[in-house]
């Protein structure tokens, strides 16, 4: 493409973003998107289990030190919170506005991160203060790691994977760019044994098919922002590679028994606005029942369909 015109573009984009925030006030509320999962894999000591997911926050601010984005996360009492990485930009100096976050939920519940891309874009003594800092907070770190969560004598297995950051196609400190397989997975997080609920973290949501196929029951992504900008009917517009209609964008997807569900993120990412496309914090509630997932109100329709 010529310079000239990749110019202009570049031009468009950035004034279509700042009028988004300027028309599009949703950029500065702040959601809570209900869903419901239920498996029979999932023990009966997890019935009702409630799982907060922070993702792509790209170190913005709710509120003086983030109080109203702690408000919304306390009065949800979670069992656990999840974060799925992007929560600082790489071209952010300060991490202030994230450890805020990190401080006061890290001492209040279960908390566990994995990186997303921007992390791992700092330099690697940046990148390591940076995960040090995360875990004094009382945040565990699972990059390729797998925990047990325990309750009430039952136990669901929490693995944290971190794509490497050339399997990002946007990526650009990389000397080459690959894709993300079965063996990297497996390299990854070893091959799952069987039995036992099995919950991945991943960000990018881009390899749901190698997830699936690894084993994962439910596994939670972002990365994508909900595609910047939401069309009615035809969903996310663009993804973080510059493609048009990403597959996976928002909302829960599945795929030969596994479920995946993709927050729309929190903060703004490359494009700087959100149109049609609120900040979004995801709220889970786990079930041990009949296979399914989906809107939390949705669940009793489900339900009474199940029970007839
Ligand atoms: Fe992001």
């Amino acid at each position: 493409m010529e310079k000239d015109t990749v110019s202009l573009l570049r031009l468009a984009l950035i004034q279509t973003a700042s009028l988004g925030k300027a028309l599009f006030p949703e950029n500065h509320l702040l959601v809570v998107s209900r869903f419901r999962v239920s498996s029979p894999k999932i023990p009966r000591a997890f019935d009702g289990a409630r799982i907060l997911q922070l993702s792509d926050l790209h170190g913005t601010r709710f509120g003086r030190h983030n109080a109203r984005l702690l408000r919304k996360v306390t009065a949800e009492n979670p069992d656990y919170i999840f974060m799925t990485g992007d929560m600082v930009s790489r071209t952010d100096r300060d991490h202030t506005p994230f450890f805020e976050v990190a401080q006061e939920l890290g001492r209040r519940f279960p908390c566990y991160y994995i990186a997303g891309n921007h992390e791992l874009d700092m330099p690697p003594a940046r990148l390591n203060a940076f995960y040090g800092r995360l875990s004094s907070c009382g945040v565990s770190v699972v990059n390729n790691q797998t925990v047990r969560l325990r309750k009430n004598g039952g136990q669901i297995l929490l693995s944290g994977l971190c794509v490497p950051l050339a399997c990002y196609p946007e990526a650009k400190h990389v000397t080459r760019h690959c894709k993300f397989t079965m063996e990297e997975m497996d390299r990854s997080l070893g091959k799952p044994d069987s039995g036992g609920y099995r919950i991945l973290l991943a960000h990018t949501p881009l390899s749901f098919e190698v997830y699936a196929r690894w084993g994962a029951d439910l596994a939670f992504s972002g990365h994508v922002h909900g595609g910047m900008i939401r069309l009615p009917f035809a969903g996310g517009l663009l993804s973080p590679d510059r493609r048009f209609f990403p597959k996976y964008s928002a909302g829960v997807y599945e795929r030969d028994g596994c479920r995946m569900i993709v927050s729309r993120g929190l903060g703004s990412g490359f494009f700087g606005a959100r149109i049609l496309n609120p900040p979004e914090i995801v709220a889970v509630t786990l079930s041990s029942g009949p296979e399914w997932a989906g809107k939390e109100s949705e669940f009793t329709r489900h339900r009474k369909d199940v029970h007839l």
